[in-house]
């Protein structure tokens, strides 16, 4: 049996590279005979980037809601918002006493804002280690993610390392990295690595027309119609590539080699591709947001199921760092 986990965190709603990264791989595992898979959502972290209350209850929703939608079984699995276990950041200052000072000043989350010092708050600095207590709390054995995440999980693999040395014992588990080559750097309209934060993402839930518009916007070239088109360097073709199967994906190649197809042609496609892949995950977003009341009852079972893990696991650890 291997425990899973992976978290999503609630800056907005989950994107097509947040889908194909981390939820459907770790959907995947969870669905694998004896496999224990925690999936939650990172409130907490959000909070760094979002000041505004009602706006992270929202995007609370949204992940949660998108989660559902593709079909993560909450009953045999673990799903909660990761607030609801507090003690989380309990064992974040365990973690943080021995965390490298020096080494968080490495953080792609820090690094990429260092040059603007004076928005950054301790919370940012300080990101990589609640992620690692997020994983470390639950003995998570491997953790699926973008590959925009694996610093952060070299670094909860090193804390964890640097604390079993110390204490001459298992004290927590060492997680492995699970990275799907073809999905775990999924690109955005513009080519670049989709992100909530570079305002280039592919939003599935968004309701059809707005989907559409979201789509027509990928930047293409300037190739005009009737001439023959570059699949491989056509970040149109790129998506297109990620959710076709086989004689879908040949057909549209086809297409752009032949000429007389447009990049509109190939958005359209894209387009209807889309909406079929997710058809039932966007119903399903659809209805859950329209009962938040379903969602905070799904995420009460898992607030209690997390909390009795991690309180279990805290009662270990805390005569190992002297607290008791
Ligand atoms: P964002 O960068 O949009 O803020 P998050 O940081 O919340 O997304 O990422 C949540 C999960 O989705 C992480 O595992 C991350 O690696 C994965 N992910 C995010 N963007 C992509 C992408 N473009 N391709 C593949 N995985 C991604
Ligand atoms: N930092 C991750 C992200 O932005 C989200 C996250 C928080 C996470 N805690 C985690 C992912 C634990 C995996 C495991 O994408």
């Amino acid at each position: 049996m291997s425990r899973i986990l992976t978290g999503i965190q609630s800056t907005g709603i989950p994107h097509l590279g947040n889908i194909l990264g981390a939820i459907q791989p770790t959907i995947k595992r969870s669905n694998e005979v004896g496999n224990q898979t925690f999936g939650f959502i990172a409130n907490m972290h959000s909070l760094n980037a979002i000041k505004d209350p009602n706006l992270i209850k929202e995007n609370t929703y949204a992940v949660a809601a998108a989660w559902l939608a593709c079909g993560f079984d909450y009953e045999a699995n673990v799903f909660y918002k990761q607030s609801d276990v507090p003690q989380v950041t309990e064992l974040m200052w365990y973690l943080d006493c021995f965390m490298s000072y020096q080494r968080l000043t490495l953080a792609h989350s820090f690094k990429d804002k260092s040059n603007r010092v004076d928005e950054i708050n301790a919370g940012l600095f300080n990101y990589p280690v609640l992620m690692a207590a997020d994983i470390l709390l639950y003995d998570a054995e491997l953790v699926p993610v973008g590959k925009d995440q694996m610093q952060h999980l070299e670094f909860t693999r090193d804390l964890a390392q640097k604390i079993n040395h110390h204490y001459q014992k298992e004290v927590f588990t060492i997680p492995e990295i699970e990275l799907n080559k073809t999905t775990m750097y999924v690109p955005g309209i513009d080519g670049q690595k989709m992100s909530k934060s570079y305002g280039n993402s592919i939003d599935i839930f968004l309701p059809e027309k707005k989907l559409r518009k979201n789509i027509m916007k990928i930047v293409t070239d300037d190739t005009p119609l009737e001439e023959p088109k570059n699949p491989d360097t056509c970040n149109v073709f790129a998506l297109y590539r990620l959710l076709g199967n086989e004689d879908q994906i040949k057909d549209l190649e086809e297409k752009y080699l032949a000429g007389n197809f447009g990049y509109g042609h190939a958005k359209q496609a894209l387009f209807e591709l889309i909406l079929s892949t997710f058809s039932t995950e966007r119903d399903a977003y659809t209805k859950l947001m329209d009962d938040r009341a379903e969602i905070d009852r799904i995420l009460s079972i898992g607030a209690s199921k997390a909390n009795a893990l991690a309180n279990e696991k805290l009662d270990q650890l805390r005569p190992v760092f002297g607290m008791k």
